[in-house]
């Protein structure tokens, strides 16, 4: 029998992703969302791509009922993914931020002592490691300085981890820390879906590209890098699903705390990423310099060896592939919109 896992989450970019390789490495897919950033209509999707329809539950990870519910289903194993990720709204709501993040969290650990399901992957990023580590970034440094409570939840998230596998020997938990999860699944059918504007630098290239903006704002020409843009690890949303894949796999075979990172372990300026996607898709990307936007660090990439020897896991996705798989997604989102 295949072995079943719960998404909390699963709906949302990067749990769609992981559903499929979840489904297509011969696990049992089940999946708890409140479709507070997601849309229902992704199950369909998963469907389409997979041929396997994940039975879902529509409602909140902090509902410890609900949660038992699911779980005594003989649940092998946990990927939290529900959880608020804007860092400018968590300034502007910092309680909404902690109340979701870290309540979602604790009853999510409750509910699986109750039911003695003792293994679970989380969501963390690379923005535990703050303001003042020095890229590339390792696992064993000290996390730093955030700028904010999104930030602040992740880094309390993994303290918490910690200390439920010191009280429960038994217990397995993996903090994964993504990078820049970017690109979309190569049918097109799932990809990410901001709400409003997004924030984040690839879904507005691509939001550019189909003329939903018009111009891209660079946040900043005068870092000290090599074109004086900021350099981030982009990481194709496909190659970070297979890394939970082998999260799962490592935390059913093995106990204690783990945090690891997944990256592709190479950085790329903003400029450099304009400049891939305007030649993979032949298309001109509107784009301006501004001022540098608040809380923004220079230079941020990942060392991705850990993850290489524990996991077995790497990229197999280039920055060609996350161009190309962007546009089309986002080219399929907006034939979905005007029918
Ligand atoms: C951001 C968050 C990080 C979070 C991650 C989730 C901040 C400071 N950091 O990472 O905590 O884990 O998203 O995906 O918000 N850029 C532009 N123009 C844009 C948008 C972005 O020039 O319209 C630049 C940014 O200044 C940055 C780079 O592109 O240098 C990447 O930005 P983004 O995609 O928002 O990711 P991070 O800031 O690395």
């Amino acid at each position: 029998m295949s072995k079943k896992i719960l998404l909390t989450g699963g709906l949302g970019y990067i749990g769609s992703h992981t559903a499929v390789s979840l489904i297509e490495s011969g696990y049992d897919v089940v999946i708890l969302d409140n479709l507070s950033n997601s849309r229902k209509d992704v199950l369909e999707k998963l469907k389409k791509i997979t041929k396997v329809m994940p039975k879902f539950y529509f409602g909140d990870a902090r509902d410890e009922g609900l949660l038992i519910e699911i779980l005594k289903q003989n649940v092998e194993a946990v990927i939290h993914f529900a959880g608020y990720k804007s860092v400018y709204d968590s300034i502007k709501s910092p309680i909404e931020y902690y109340d979701n993040n870290l309540n979602c969290l604790i009853r999510l650990i409750d509910a699986m002592n109750k039911t003695g399901c003792r293994n679970l992957v989380f969501s963390s990023s690379a923005t535990v490691y703050g303001i003042e580590n020095i890229s590339p970034l390792i696992e064993n440094m000290n996390m730093g300085t955030c700028t904010n409570p999104y930030g602040r939840s992740k880094q309390m998230t993994e303290e918490i981890l910690k200390d439920i596998t010191v009280s429960n020997p038994e217990f397995s938990a993996i903090a994964l820390r993504y990078f820049n999860p970017v690109g979309a699944h190569p049918s097109g059918l799932i990809g990410e879906i901001p709400r409003g504007v997004p924030n984040n630098l690839m879904p507005y290239i691509s939001g550019v590209a189909s003329g939903k903006y018009e111009v891209l704002n660079i946040y900043g020409n005068d870092y000290d890098t090599r074109d004086g843009t900021c350099i981030r690890d982009f990481i194709h949303v496909c190659d970070l699903a297979d890394g939970h894949v082998k999260a799962i796999e490592y935390a059913l075979k093995n106990n204690g705390f783990d945090a690891i990172n997944l990256g592709s372990g190479n950085g790329y300026s903003v400029l450099e990423i304009v400049k891939a996607f305007e030649s993979t898709n032949n298309i001109k990307i509107n784009k301006k310099f501004s001022e540098r936007r608040a809380g923004d660090i220079a230079i941020s990439y990942a060392d991705i060896k850990k993850a290489n020897q524990i996991l077995n896991w790497g990229p197999r996705y280039g920055i060609e592939d996350i161009c190309r798989d962007t546009w089309n997604f986002e080219k399929m989102m907006f034939q979905d919109e005007r029918v």
